[in-house]
């Protein structure tokens, strides 16, 4: 049996699979599910400083390839988030990353003083929702210099606790928004949010499908563009990644490690494989770590660079 264990951002996780923002990362006991269903760790569904409401339904569509979403982030605020996360902590002792969101630079600070509180291992701010731009504009990962405030401002309050920015795939040059967000003080980055907006229509209504028209799109489709992403930012900047989109299985978890990424995330991966996907994929990786004499798990991240 291999090592599976790595070492991110200076916490220790079992294996590299953990949970991706938005998929079961809502209530306490649903985290600590997915860890008894073999994740590392999980990341906590965004997090805003107040009660913020979602879309309406339909909010999200799959196919064989691809899933839609457009959820629009709905939270009920940091003191049901604090209940949660305290839950977590009693039920399993497995790393937590906690997803922070705003509308504005004020909101972020607001609620990484809030988080800060919860005892989180690793803050991931995530700037890069594609789904709530008739709400709040373009993302701010698609503006080198907003990504880089947003950074300062969360890192002067969240002080030594590993800080991590969650990128965007619609933009020009993810490597420059990468280096601008770890150049004001991100310790690495997660890459990718979902692409698009996209769009389904359901032709015989002639109507799209989503409640909110378009949607963010991930799963398997959207593997290839995270893998380039995830090696793009690891060849110039070699900073700690967590490598995020269409990972089903072990083998693509493992293309993620070789791309460059320490942890890999797991989200749309529930729908296609149900919810003890976490397991499989650990259990997939160990069994090609097996048959491919690797003893550490470590040794393949950015191994396509070698
Ligand atoms: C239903 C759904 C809800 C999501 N909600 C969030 C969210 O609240 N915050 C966030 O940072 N990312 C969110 N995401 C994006 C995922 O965390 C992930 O970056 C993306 O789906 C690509 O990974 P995947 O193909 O494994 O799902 C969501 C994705 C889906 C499918």
């Amino acid at each position: 049996m291999a090592d599976l264990s790595v070492e991110f951002c200076g916490v220790k996780f079992k294996n590299p699979i953990v949970l991706a923002s938005g998929i079961l990362g809502v209530t306490g006991d649903s985290m600590a599910q997915v860890v008894r269903n073999g994740a590392g760790g999980v990341t906590t569904k965004s997090l805003w400083p107040h009660e913020h409401l979602g879309h309406a339904n339909p909010t999200i569509i799959s196919t064989q390839n691809w899933m839609l979403n457009a959820v629009g982030i709905p939270d009920g605020g940091p003191e049901k988030a604090a209940e949660e996360i305290a839950r977590y902590r009693k039920a399993v002792s497995a790393p937590l990353i906690a997803n922070i969101v705003g509308g504005v630079m004020d909101d972020y600070e607001a609620i990484a003083r809030a988080v800060v509180l919860m005892n989180p291992d690793i803050i991931e701010i995530n700037i890069s929702c594609p789904n709530v731009e008739d709400e709040l504009g373009k993302p701010m990962a698609c503006s080198i210099s907003k990504s880089a405030e947003v950074t300062r401002r969360v890192r002067s309050i969240v002080g030594q606790i590993p800080l991590i920015v969650k990128l965007s795939p619609n933009v020009e040059n993810i490597v420059s928004i990468a280096k601008s967000v770890m150049d004001a003080g991100a310790d690495g980055v997660t890459a990718i949010n979902t692409v698009g907006p996209g769009m389904a229509i359901d032709i015989d209504s002639a109507q799209p499908i989503l409640a909110n028209k378009s949607g963010g799109l991930s799963g398997p489709a959207i593997k290839p563009l995270a893998v380039k992403y995830v090696y793009d930012i690891y060849k110039n900047l070699k900073c700690p990644i967590v490598g995020t989109g269409g990972v089903l299985t072990g083998r693509d978890a493992i293309e993620m490690m070789m791309a460059g990424a320490t942890l890999v995330g797991v989200g749309s991966a529930v729908w296609y494989r149900g919810q003890d996907v976490f397991g499989k994929i650990v259990a997939e990786m160990d069994e090609w770590c097996d048959a491919n004499g690797v003893k550490k798990i470590q040794d393949l991240i950015g191994k396509v660079h070698a």
